[in-house]
């Protein structure tokens, strides 16, 4: 299993290029399912989570090429991808591929509304907290879908179609969001969707389906109003730049110092974050190439955050947030209300002697004026990252376990670190 090694200590300098989405990506890739022209992505970044993600629609038929070269030849960033599902040759998504990972879960929004039936295993992906299922269950029935859980499956049928209706989503979902937008825009009628995520991967994908002929309104508001359309057609769409990596190499710079370009970055896509960062004592300005973000000799300031669905502080930044502030100058308190048990980094970087304490939803984290290299083991995406960016300001060496989790989500960290001066290389085997 290849690990990373890091020699901590330098400041971080230069430009980083900020990848396609993957929240974006995933979903997108899946609404190739609803037309059986082609799909055009740009901007796909080069993941583990995309590359499972199209093994799984090739199960399901969908052809892709990648634009203008073979694969081997590819040697950039994010690229082009053509998706076509000219015909949808199975509609089961079996529990050996969505147990990987929980976003293949959604292709039953699409299979069900273009085929009238999916059977979908029940997902897998980060281990942070159970994960269920009963809101995309609720809104496919809300549209008439006709739905059994059978040993680990769920089973999904609208042999007549879907039809529109009103959803009242009981808690902010993004991915029920997702499914139940493609599916209700080849629904019958109007459906409208209420307490929906607003996401910026939401508007992303609204914005594609438009494209291909959807007629969805209200998208990056929590009322989406969706009129059903009776078939979809190809399109051509561009992914937006990942906010997740964006604010995960802004925390970075706040922690080692230095000045670091996020190029293509894109500040209205996590402002809430950005504003944070800030008043942890970083400089961030918004220039026309992306965001810069610098920090001069003053230390870092103990800001207290809640994780909130979207405009609010992102979930999937709290752990590299809470590597942040172990070196900040004082207390601070992180609370995450989104997943349950996502607090698995705070014993790996208490490694690197940080000192933080777990009191129910929330962790209280005692800022400390040096972090100690270490060998620490990655247990999630989001987390694992958060253990690169410690142990870049951690004296000494580090060595950061499993990074398949940082395959997943995180396009040629590695590359992108050293270019700015960091000591990292990944150790194979
Ligand atoms: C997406 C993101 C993930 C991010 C999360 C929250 C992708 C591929 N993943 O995950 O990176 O951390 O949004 O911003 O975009 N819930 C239920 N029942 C359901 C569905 C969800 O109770 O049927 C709960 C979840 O357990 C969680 C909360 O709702 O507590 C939010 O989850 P959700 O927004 O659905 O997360 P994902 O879409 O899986």
């Amino acid at each position: 299993m290849d690990r990373i090694r890091i020699v901590g200590g330098n400041e971080l300098k230069g430009v980083i290029p900020i990848s396609g989405a993957k929240n974006a990506a995933l979903p997108l890739m899946i609404a190739s399912l609803l037309t059986d022209d082609t799909l055009t992505l740009e901007n796909v970044p080069h993941l583990a989570d995309v590359e499972q993600l199209i093994r799984i629609l090739g199960n399901h038929g969908v052809d892709y090429t990648v634009n203008g070269r073979r694969e081997s030849q590819d040697t950039g960033y994010s690229r082009t991808i053509h998706f076509t599902a000219r015909n949808i040759v199975d509609t089961t998504a079996p529990y050996e591929l969505v147990s990987k990972m929980r976003a293949s879960f959604w292709v039953i929004g699409p299979l069900l509304a273009r085929m009238g039936e999916a059977r979908v295993s029940l997902p897998g992906g980060c281990a942070i907290g159970t994960r269920p299922v009963d809101l995309f269950i609720d809104g496919l029935r809300a549209l008439g879908a006709d739905i059994d859980i059978d040993i680990g499956y769920v089973v999904a049928k609208a042999p007549k179609g879907l039809i529109g209706n009103r959803y009242v989503f009981p808690k902010v979902s993004v991915g029920a969001t997702h499914v139940l937008m493609m599916a209700a825009s080849l629904a019958r009628g109007e459906t409208v969707l209420e307490n929906a995520a607003r996401e910026p991967e939401i508007v992303n994908l609204a914005d594609c389906l438009n494209a291909m002929g959807a007629r969805i309104t209200g998208a990056g508001t929590s009322t989406i109003t969706i009129e059903g359309v009776t078939s979809l057609q190809g399109a051509r769409h561009r992914i937006i730049p990942d906010r997740i990596e964006t604010g995960t190499y802004a925390m970075a710079v706040a922690m080692t110092g230095g000045d670091v370009l996020l190029q293509g970055a894109r500040s209205d896509l996590l402002q809430g974050a950005l504003d944070i960062v800030g008043q942890s004592g970083a400089t961030i300005t918004q220039t026309n190439e992306g965001i810069r973000v610098a920090r001069n000799g003053a230390g870092i300031a103990p800001v207290d955050v809640t994780t909130e669905p979207f405009p609010g502080f992102p979930t999937d930044l709290q752990a590299q947030f809470m590597g942040l502030m172990t070196m900040a100058n004082g207390r601070s308190k992180i609370t995450e209300t989104i997943f349950e048990n996502r607090f698995m980094h705070v014993q790996e970087l208490a490694r690197f002697g940080a000192r933080i304490s777990l009191s129910g939803q929330s962790a209280i984290v005692d800022g400390v004026a040096k972090l100690k290299g270490a060998p620490v083991m990655a247990t999630d995406l989001r987390a694992s990252v958060s253990l690169v960016i410690a142990a870049l300001a951690a004296e000494g060496e580090s060595t950061v376990n499993r990074v398949y989790h940082l395959d997943r989500g995180f396009e040629r960290l590695e590359e992108k670190l050293s270019r700015c001066g960091a000591t990292v290389e990944r150790i194979s085997g």
